[in-house]
């Protein structure tokens, strides 16, 4: 079964607490936290004050997604708003060795997310570091984006990288995440899927979170 990780930049932030509840009584498994600076993403979303909010009522791991430039000097302010898996840009990280290994010596997961444009090939020398890579199948900014459908060959391309390697890596696909999409997404080796607009606009989401679980 997938791991579904709702994103929370789709919620209603006037009722944060009742969107992060609706995902505690459903079979998601993480949060996703969506992060943006304003500079390496076209948006400012919101930052660690309301995401230690949200972790006082979230009873499953926090799945924080970094879209901002410098992410070394966010590290200890993801450990203390409850951060489990922090995923960087390889776009963002000029060292990115150095940066996988300060997220794991506070003993967090450590990720990597990829850009549409940015091949998984550049991963190949580190990979066996890596707890999760995550295929960004939109730019990062906003969510309700249309899927690009390159992401797909992406994963195939990953999961050979992953399995080359013998790493414990696990493949998280965002953005315009739906059942369609994210079918495509685990017959190409995804393990983890990330969904906003999906889940958050559906009428019944608990239930839409069950079709993604299923698929
Ligand atoms: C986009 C964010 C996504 C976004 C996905 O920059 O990283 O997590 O919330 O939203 P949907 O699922 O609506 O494409
Ligand atoms: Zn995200």
């Amino acid at each position: 079964m997938p791991i579904i990780s709702p994103s929370v930049l789709a919620c209603d932030f006037a009722n944060v607490q009742r969107d992060v509840e609706m995902i505690n009584n459903s079979n998601a498994d993480w949060f996703h936290i969506d992060i943006m600076d304003g500079v390496f993403a076209p948006n400012i979303s919101f930052g660690f004050p309301v995401m230690k909010a949200m972790a006082k009522h979230a009873t499953k791991p926090l799945d924080v997604h970094l879209m901002i430039v410098n992410p070394d000097q966010y590290i200890t302010h993801c450990k203390e708003a409850g951060a489990e898996w922090v995923t960087v840009h390889y776009e963002a990280c000029t060292h990115l060795h150095r940066t996988i290994q300060a997220i794991k010596a506070q003993g967090m997961k450590a990720g990597v997310a990829l850009n549409p444009h940015t091949p998984v090939s550049v991963l190949e020398d580190i990979i066996i570091d890596l707890d999760l890579v995550l295929i960004m199948s939109v730019n990062p900014g906003f969510g309700g984006q249309s899927f690009i459908t390159n992401a797909i060959n992406k994963v195939y391309k990953l999961k050979a990288l992953i399995v080359a390697a013998n790493a414990p890596t696990l493949i998280e696909v965002d953005g315009g995440v739906n059942d369609q999409t994210g079918k495509q997404l685990i017959d190409a080796g995804a393990d983890a899927l990330v969904a906003g607009s999906y889940v958050f606009k559906s009428d019944d989401p608990v239930a839409t979170i069950d079709i993604l679980k299923g698929l």
